[in-house]
């Protein structure tokens, strides 16, 4: 089969042959899905989740087998890229037999790329299994390299298991860039050590701004590190040359000219990274988010559990896409302390 014929086939399959792909009112075609497959953790991280959490009733969240027949609607109405997250992706019962039925899409030619955001916790366990599912690079979080430090941010994270976490993933041949959240006062002495260590070993690295979801016991303020500040202060110590490198997300990449290595920045509150939006996302309900800044979003667990036909599943989407914002406007600053949305990030996963 060509790659035409497999994608009608995969249409076909899915109940959408005939319907259009996914563009919002601002002509931005979604192609890119990011599932959130459970709301749990085993880390805590300060920034992410308060210390006790409370957690979904299992009767509400989606079964794998939902999850499944969720991501392939839309992968059939034309999202080429599927991230799964969370809360924790890999602490998700059964996670390896989602993973596992969506890459049939790879095989098939209708998604470029399956891939997951990671703590790392329990990759020593599945690094070879997500290999062998034809995933190819994954993203794995870790603030620092400090243990101490690590326990501080994570509470509950072991810094020795992720870093055997990411050996076993690269001794299983996968690619991986480490996400690094900027916090003052915690990690910002780190930052050069950090990119000798992730360049040292192939890996790019991607500096994140800490961004106001969920009330977390702790005022983002003490949080709050502007990128360009640290950008400044990085290219006193480095030769940062600005490349054109994208990945379909909102980082923007320099060159560390002294490691060879790629130094990406997310910067949603210094930077609007809105114009080029190509992504929707999913809770681990069938709550879709048509932005991660804003609260709007589509009750999508209802149409697919009303009918196994995915027609009523497609006119929901279809009229959530239609409701797509243009952008978010985070701020932090002493008058805007308290979180811009009441969800956490583990509820859509980043
Ligand atoms: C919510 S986690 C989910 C996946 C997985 N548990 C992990 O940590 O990689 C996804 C990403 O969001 C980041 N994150 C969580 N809360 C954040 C916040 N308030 N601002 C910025 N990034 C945040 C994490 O550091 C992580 O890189
Ligand atoms: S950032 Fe990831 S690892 Fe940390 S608490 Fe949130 S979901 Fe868990």
């Amino acid at each position: 089969m060509d790659r035409v014929q497999q994608s009608v086939a995969t249409l076909e399959l899915d109940g959408a042959a005939g319907r259009s792909a996914l563009v919002d009112p601002f002509g931005r075609a979604i192609t890119y899905l990011r599932v959130s497959v459970t709301d749990r953790c085993d880390f805590r991280c300060v920034y992410c989740m308060s210390e006790n959490m409370s957690f979904l009733p299992k009767a509400e969240i989606l079964s794998l087998e939902e999850l499944d027949r969720l991501c392939s609607a839309f992968v059939a109405r034309g999202v080429r890229k599927l991230r799964l997250t969370g809360g924790e992706p890999l602490v998700r019962r059964g996670i390896m037999t989602l993973v596992e039925a969506l890459s049939r899409h790879l095989r098939l030619g209708a998604l470029d790329e399956l891939t997951l955001t990671t703590n790392g916790s329990q990759l020593a366990k599945y690094a070879a299994a997500i290999a062998a599912a034809g995933i190819r690079r994954i993203n794995v979080s870790l603030d620092t390299l400090d243990a101490d430090k690590f326990r501080a941010i994570t509470r509950w994270g072991s810094l020795d298991q992720v870093l055997g976490g990411i050996d076993a993933a690269q001794a299983a041949g996968l690619r991986i860039k480490i996400n690094a959240v900027a916090l003052k006062g915690v990690n910002d002495d780190e930052f050069p050590r950090l990119i000798e260590w992730a360049h040292g070993r192939g890996m790019d690295l991607t500096l994140i701004e800490v961004m106001p979801l969920g009330e977390i016991g702790a005022g983002r303020l003490d949080q709050y590190l502007p990128l360009s500040l640290v950008r400044a202060r990085l290219a006193e110590q480095f030769r940062l040359e600005d490349i054109d490198y994208r990945t379909g997300g909102p980082a923007r990449y320099v060159r560390v000219a002294e490691t060879g290595g790629r130094l990406g920045f997310i910067t949603p509150l210094t930077h609007n990274f809105c114009e080029s939006c190509n992504r929707v996302r999913v809770t681990c309900t069938g709550t879709l988010y048509m932005c991660l800044g804003q609260a709007d979003a589509a009750d999508l667990r209802k149409p697919l559990r009303a009918s196994e036909a995915n027609d009523l599943l497609f006119a929901a989407i279809d009229e959530a896409i239609s409701r797509k914002p243009k952008g978010h406007d985070f701020i932090i600053d002493r008058r805007h302390q308290r979180p811009a949305l009441a969800r956490h990030m583990s509820v859509t996963g980043g």
